[in-house]
């Protein structure tokens, strides 16, 4: 049975469980915090239970069971296939942990990292396996947005990436090969190209926030959530992409020259969209809407898997 050790088993790394005990492989938990370990088999398994309940997963029981918890990092990562490290979001952490992995894990073992904005050669140059390292980044949760961004260091083996790429679509993850290191990988430029806009129009008061919003779940977000921006303009115009930039890029163009400047993150920016907004909500309404937001990601998945592909 392959095997994956998930080192950091908060939000990110209990959900990368979920991924591969849906999947049929052995996972081994390990994290620093005892509390953390303790309560992240039951809240896997209820994501589980979750997930059967929509058909998305055939025995919740059976897949629970797969998840055990290890008693140290060394312990973790013995004999397994791939380790997913989920620690906190800091280069000093990250280099440490890559540092322990290294040295613990079987030379075949393919070390990935779930960092979200930091490249592979930040933390990997010193290591002597640092051809087996990469980031997989993912999109919270994991486990109902499949999309995981592959990023190799400049040493990285493309076997590695190759390999990476087949085990992430074995267990039914999205995943891209992003070509060289670059900042915020594709997916949070994308998302920091969309939020600048943003909080420029709602800061300059073109449209209130609610309506923001409304624009993307209405609109662009409908076929977002099965087609992407290149798929989407090839069928705004008769003639395909080619016919579409013909017709508007004069306008985008003239976009262009007026971007979003670095002050849309302005503290007095963020102050006037926040007050357009609302009242900011308490953690346990966060966890509330949560819970709401993953059971209609799980509604969509199921959803998207009844519909063909193409
Ligand atoms: N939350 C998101 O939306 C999101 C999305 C994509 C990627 N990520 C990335 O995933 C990683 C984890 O983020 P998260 O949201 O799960 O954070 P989190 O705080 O929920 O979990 C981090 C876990 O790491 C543990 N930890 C602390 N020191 C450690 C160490 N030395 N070794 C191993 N584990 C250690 C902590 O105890 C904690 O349980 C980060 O790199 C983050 O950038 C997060």
């Amino acid at each position: 049975m392959p095997t994956i050790a998930i080192v950091g088993s908060g939000l990110i790394g209990r959900s990368w469980a979920i991924v591969f005990a849906r999947g049929g492989w052995d996972v081994r938990l390990w994290d620093p915090s005892a509390d953390t370990l303790e309560s992240a088999p039951q809240l896997i398994r209820e994501a589980l239970e979750e997930f059967a309940a929509h058909g998305l997963v055939d025995d919740a029981a059976t897949a629970a069971r797969r998840v055990c918890v290890a008693s140290s990092l060394p312990q973790a990562v013995e004999g397994v296939d791939l380790v997913q490290e989920s620690g906190p979001e800091v280069l000093e952490v990250k280099r440490q942990i890559f540092t322990e992995l290294d040295a613990a894990a079987p030379r075949h073992t393919i070390l990935a990292s779930s960092t979200s904005a930091i490249v592979a050669s930040k933390f990997t140059e010193h290591l002597p396996g640092r051809e087996r390292c990469l980031v997989a980044h993912p999109v919270n949760p994991p486990h109902l947005a499949p999309i995981v961004e592959l990023c190799g260091a400049p040493w990285t083996s493309p076997q590695v990436i190759a390999r990476a790429r087949e085990i992430y679509e074995s267990v039914e993850q999205a995943p891209i090969t992003v070509n060289r290191e670059i900042d915020g990988f594709v997916l949070n430029r994308l998302q920091v190209a969309l939020l600048a806009e943003a909080f420029r129009l709602v800061g300059e008061g073109v449209v209130s926030p609610q309506d923001l919003d409304k624009t993307i779940a209405e609109g662009l977000g409908l076929r977002w959530s099965f087609m992407g921006p290149f798929q989407t303009i090839e069928l705004n115009a008769p003639g395909g992409i080619r016919d579409y930039c013909n017709r508007y890029v004069a306008w985008f163009r003239r976009y262009m020259a007026d971007l979003p400047s670095p002050a849309v993150w302005d503290e007095e920016n963020i102050d006037r969209v926040i007050a357009a907004w609302g009242r900011t909500p308490t953690p346990e309404e966060v966890a509330a809407r949560s819970l709401w937001r993953d059971k209609r990601l799980t509604a969509l998945k199921a959803h998207k898997r009844a519909q063909p592909a193409t």
